[in-house]
């Protein structure tokens, strides 16, 4: 008999819209229940763009494949054709498979479905598929995933809210214009980051409003709907001006980074040509203006510690500290590695003693040193923030170093960071290990390579491990991220954008643990 499946025009699978995976979910797996081939299957978007994410994104209603060709289709998987086509294995997908098929489904090419459908239907006979990289299906994926993640960040990086009414109808709008269609996929990032502001981003094909209590979606919008100028414009241009780093300064890569499309939206644009043209001089002004080595008060604390600061140290080595404040004045005279001696002082750790979490970064910088406090400086910054967007209060977390002296080369005027060797990490674990026995905490989280290599005496890659928690032989805990300062190095507004979100996504992890 003829499987009326292979009748080609049978196989039309309307989508509800052009980010309707839960349709495109629902149809594949029954087509390929079912036996249908993939060239056998055509799949149009016929919705007027409203949005169609998953049922578990929004709530939203769910785009629908023709109710009787989803049913032909079930049925001859009730009663199969014995052709051999159903002789395959039962449809199980890797989980990897559907969590990437969503993202590149916000992909702008219409062949998006008919690709994400061949390759389910291969995973049937290739089920590594994924992992064939020279794969003429798995590039395509590839490339469409990747573009589909630069664009997600790229609105990050560059949607600027123009404010529109003031009190009761102060609202905040931006106008964006994505490659893909990515808004509904985006839309959560600025519900967390501007949870509390009233916004809404306008796009050509769709549109998102957060108005702090409810995320709600509209047809795309014209230009002109956004407003062009407010007058916090001119704060965000002050703003930009300052950090504007002139030294990073690469016109080429920033052209690529952010094209000219988006330049027209963002109010710093007319201050770029200038800025550009400044920058020279700007980056030898800045470098003026860096920290000197020695730092002005250096000698001033370094003496408060040391009234005479090449004497042998002093016999207190915090072996019988009670607390954290006897253990802190012990560390101040510590000389168990040779990092003292150009240190402005000894920078200890911070926070509650029965603090249930304690961060652990890599050694004191330049603003720490002089401070003598934990995570105050650009990356403190960096890391302060992300903490209370994750909703973790810092106060009531104990916030360390792996060492606890500046290391630097002096360079010119400036004192660079230098990275602290194995020894030097060894020697100082000491102090960690007394903070950690008395502050007792169920969890620790290690900021970076030299964080970890501490906590678990040897060397592990970050960059691939983060996230992760490891159990110490000793029953301790331990998170792995990265050091907020990678995230400062970045020079791509988007690539640093996505870094961000990553340890974002970390410190939520984290607040997550702390609570079991
Ligand atoms: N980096 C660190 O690891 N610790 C600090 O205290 C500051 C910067």
């Amino acid at each position: 008999m003829q499987n009326a499946l292979l009748d080609l025009s049978a196989h039309t699978v309307h989508l509800a819209g052009e980010t309707d995976f839960a349709s495109w979910r629902d149809a594949a797996r029954r087509l390929a229940l079912g036996g249908v081939r993939p060239e056998e299957v055509a799949w149009v978007v016929s919705g007027d763009g409203s949005p169609h994410p998953s049922p578990s994104s929004s709530g939203l209603s769910r785009g629908s494949i023709h109710a009787e060709r989803l049913a032909a289709v079930a049925n001859s998987r009730d009663k199969p054709e014995d052709d051999g086509r159903n002789a395959g294995p039962q449809l199980t997908v890797p989980r990897e498979f559907v969590k990437r098929a969503e993202i590149v489904v916000c992909h702008n090419d219409p062949e998006r479905f008919a690709l994400l459908y061949r390759m389910l239907w291969r995973m049937r006979a290739e089920p590594a598929l994924l992992k064939i990289a020279s794969d003429p299906d798995v590039r395509r994926f590839e490339a469409l995933e990747k573009a589909v993640g630069r664009d997600i960040h790229k609105m990050r990086a560059f949607v600027r809210f123009r404010k529109i009414g003031d009190g009761d109808d102060e609202r905040y709008v931006a106008w964006f214009e994505p490659e893909h269609f990515i808004v509904e996929r985006n839309a959560p990032f600025f519900v967390r980051r501007f949870t509390g502001m009233r916004w809404s981003i306008l796009t050509p094909h769709l549109c998102a409003h957060w108005d702090t209590a409810d995320l709600t979606f509209t047809p795309g919008a014209d230009k002109r709907d956004a407003p062009a100028e407010d007058a916090a414009e001119e704060l965000w241009q002050t703003y930009y001006q300052n950090i504007f780093n002139p030294a990073r300064l690469k016109t080429k890569a920033m052209q690529k980074e952010m094209p000219k499309k988006y330049w027209r939206n963002l109010p710093e644009a007319p201050l770029i040509p200038r800025l550009v043209a400044g920058a020279d001089a700007a980056a030898r002004e800045m470098i003026e203006k860096m920290p000197t080595a020695p730092a002005p008060h250096h000698a001033k604390v370094q003496a408060k510690h040391w009234p005479t600061p090449r004497e042998p140290a002093p016999s207190d080595d915090g072996a019988g500290a009670r607390s954290i404040a006897e253990l802190r004045k012990a560390a101040e005279s510590c000389r168990r590695c040779p990092l003292w001696r150009d240190a402005t002082q000894t920078v200890f750790g911070e926070g509650p003693e029965d603090a249930t979490v304690v961060f652990v970064g890599e050694q004191p910088g330049d603003q720490e040193d002089l401070a003598g406090k934990p995570f105050v400086g650009p990356a403190g910054k960096v890391f302060d923030a992300v903490l209370d967007e994750a909703g973790v209060d810092r106060r009531k977390t104990y916030v360390t170093n792996a060492v606890k002296h500046f290391k630097f080369e002096p360079r010119g005027k400036r004192r660079i960071h230098s990275k602290p060797n194995a020894g030097e990490i060894q020697a100082c674990r000491w102090w960690l290990d007394k903070e950690l026995a008395l502050t007792k905490p169920s969890l620790v989280v290690a900021l970076g390579a030299t964080a970890a290599q501490s906590l678990l005496g040897k060397a592990v890659p970050i960059t691939k491990m983060r996230g992760q928690m490891i159990e110490r032989e000793d029953g301790l805990r331990i998170f792995l991220t990265i050091h907020p300062s990678f995230i400062l190095r970045i020079r791509e507004a988007a690539d640093k954008e996505a870094e961000r979100e990553r340890f974002l996504q970390d410190m939520l992890a984290v607040k997550k643990l702390m609570a079991t």
